[in-house]
């Protein structure tokens, strides 16, 4: 797992070469990431129509923590059952197409701040019971490494997964379901 200053070293270059035009951008063209450098515990930030979308590369802990049974009693809607929040192929345990790869749209569904990525388990400042994944800092809202929102937070519900589909191993499009819909 790597801290928050490591992420943002590693987002600028990558979003830099994937930034679509001007004019693509404002027409909310897809844009293609590719994950190939990414490493177990990271996320990578490109924008997609003036938002910011992640794509974390969950590791074996963090895939692990998502399905404890610990972790879905805190939370509001573990099985993603308000469905605008998702397309329909990430309405599963891990909210998404494949298991590894977590593309979720980096806006708080409370009132639009930009949560942390806080993968640190236990962060001090977040305290002893925290699994780790997202933290709100405008008001304190907490979701997990698939965008699951915690109870007893303002947020009402989980992140929004954008639409996206994998052009091949390592380079995924976000802004189209594609044309494999239900295949990683
Ligand atoms: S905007 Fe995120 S908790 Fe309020």
């Amino acid at each position: 797992m790597v801290g928050a200053a490591g992420l943002a070293i590693l987002s600028v270059p990558f979003i830099e070469s994937w930034l679509p035009s001007e004019r693509a951008r404002a027409a909310g063209a897809p844009v293609k990431v590719d994950i190939s450098k990414l490493q177990p515990g990271q996320q990578i930030a490109v924008a997609w129509r003036g938002k910011p979308v992640w794509v974390l590369y969950r590791s074996e802990n963090m895939l692990q923590t998502l399905q404890s049974d610990g972790l879905r009693r805190r939370l509001l809607d573990p099985d993603s059952s308000v469905a605008t929040q998702q397309p329909a192929y990430a309405r599963n345990a891990l909210r998404s197409r494949r298991p590894d790869y977590f593309v979720v749209i980096g806006i708080c569904t409370h009132l639009g701040c930009v949560p942390l990525f806080r993968p640190e388990v236990a962060a001090a400042d977040l305290g002893p019971d925290w699994p780790g994944g997202y933290f709100c800092p405008c008001h304190g809202s907490r979701f997990d490494f698939a965008g699951r929102v915690f109870k007893n937070v303002p947020a009402p519900s989980n992140l929004v997964v954008p639409p996206y589909h994998y052009l091949s191993n390592t380079l995924i499009e976000v802004g189209v379901d594609g044309d494999q819909p239900g295949k990683s």
